[in-house]
């Protein structure tokens, strides 16, 4: 089986940090989104992975290379513009041949790995197999209706009235039969060729497609408010190492699960884990946590931070009561010089902020 991990898309629910850098390559709990990804494809002994890029082409390159540490055999395929996760097969029919491959959309997180649906479509027995889980919301995702058997017998991208609430969650097993299917697309109302309408195509040519209820923790990391979220569950998910042996002075405590990059220094503050701290950061006379990821290279002065994502180089400082934020690289957040009382702010394009009236 190979695999086809999709990292195109020009991520506009991400702005504005996908203005400067691709939304697979942002950070959830000091990781890249799409590091995860590549690991579950690993995971399940899959080698050769065609990975779509777009406008961030070289960056993806430079954090994932050839796969090798990963081992992996990656090939680049170059989408020229988001035009449809079915464009994607098509772009990549020559790589694929007629092999089975597991299509996989590099911004979602399932953090239970997908060993257990790989086995299923291993069996045989479907030519395609596609995973969902129940949502509250629908309406938002690619929604498929199940007989009793757990075939699907329709499929309906982003419906305005759900029939079921199962959505479907970003990885797709397939045969060789989507590529008839997806040759015969046309592009949807949103200009796009969708995968939705391929997998459709299969189940009204009587083809067997199954779906296959994933249990474990997904969350597509497209939004803010749900890539904070993931980054919550994966911070919960750290290894119990126990206290951190250096880079903490005897002035400052520490609760619960906090893990330190080397180099890192803490400095007269009280950590709330869990809390991730990166290489070459240096925490002073703040309060972090619970929930809070900080990237490299940062500087915590007399800060004030939970429930939030820091990526590399940002500093803060004199700021507290910080919560649900996401800050950009080298971004910095400082309380005003001489008290003065008046608020300011240079923000790029598309940036929020709460700021007290
Ligand atoms: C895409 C798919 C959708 C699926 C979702 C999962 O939507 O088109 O069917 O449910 O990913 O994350 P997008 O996030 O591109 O709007």
């Amino acid at each position: 089986m190979k695999a086809l991990v999709l990292s195109g898309g020009s991520g506009t629910r991400l702005r504005p940090f996908t203005y400067s850098m691709a939304k697979q390559l942002v950070p959830v709990a000091n990781k890249p989104v799409l590091l995860n990804c590549l690991e579950n494809l690993r995971d399940i002994g899959v080698t050769e992975t065609g990975l779509i890029v777009g406008g961030y082409a070289s960056e993806i390159e430079d954090v994932v290379g050839d796969g090798s540490a990963l081992g992996l055999e990656v090939t680049y395929i170059h989408q020229s513009a988001p035009l449809g996760l079915a464009h994607c097969v098509a772009l990549a029919a020559d790589f694929l041949g007629d092999d089975d491959f597991v299509m996989y959309l590099g911004d979602n997180i399932l953090a239970d790995g997908i060993e257990a649906a790989a086995t299923a479509f291993r069996e045989g027995g479907a030519d395609a197999r596609i995973l969902v889980t129940k949502v509250p919301d629908p309406s938002h995702y690619g929604v498929a209706e199940i007989d009793a058997d757990s075939r699907v017998t329709a499929l309906v991208e982003k419906p305005q009235q759900p029939q079921s609430d199962l959505a479907v969650i970003g990885v797709y097993f397939f045969t060789n039969a989507i590529h008839e299917a997806v040759r015969s697309l046309r592009p949807s109302a949103r200009g796009e060729l969708e995968i939705t309408d391929a997998i459709q195509l299969l189940v009204t040519g009587g083809r067997t497609v199954l779906a296959h209820e994933y249990h474990g923790y997904w969350k597509d990391t497209g939004k803010i408010d749900d890539l904070l979220e993931c980054n919550r569950e994966l911070l919960g998910r750290l290894p119990d190492d126990g206290p951190p042996s250096d880079g903490v002075d005897s002035a400052s405590t520490v609760h619960g699960q906090v893990v330190i990059g080397p180099g890192a220094r803490v400095i007269g503050s009280v950590l709330t884990g869990p809390v991730l701290i990166g290489a070459g950061s240096v925490v002073e006379n703040s309060a972090i946590g619970p929930d809070v990821s900080i990237g490299p290279d940062c500087v915590l002065k007399d800060a004030g931070l939970e429930h939030s994502i820091l990526l590399e180089g940002v500093t803060i400082d004199g700021v507290r009561e910080l919560h649900g934020c996401v800050i950009g690289r080298w971004a910095q957040v400082r309380a005003p010089d001489n008290d003065d009382v008046r608020q300011r702010l240079i923000i790029g394009d598309h940036t929020q902020a709460e700021v007290s009236a």
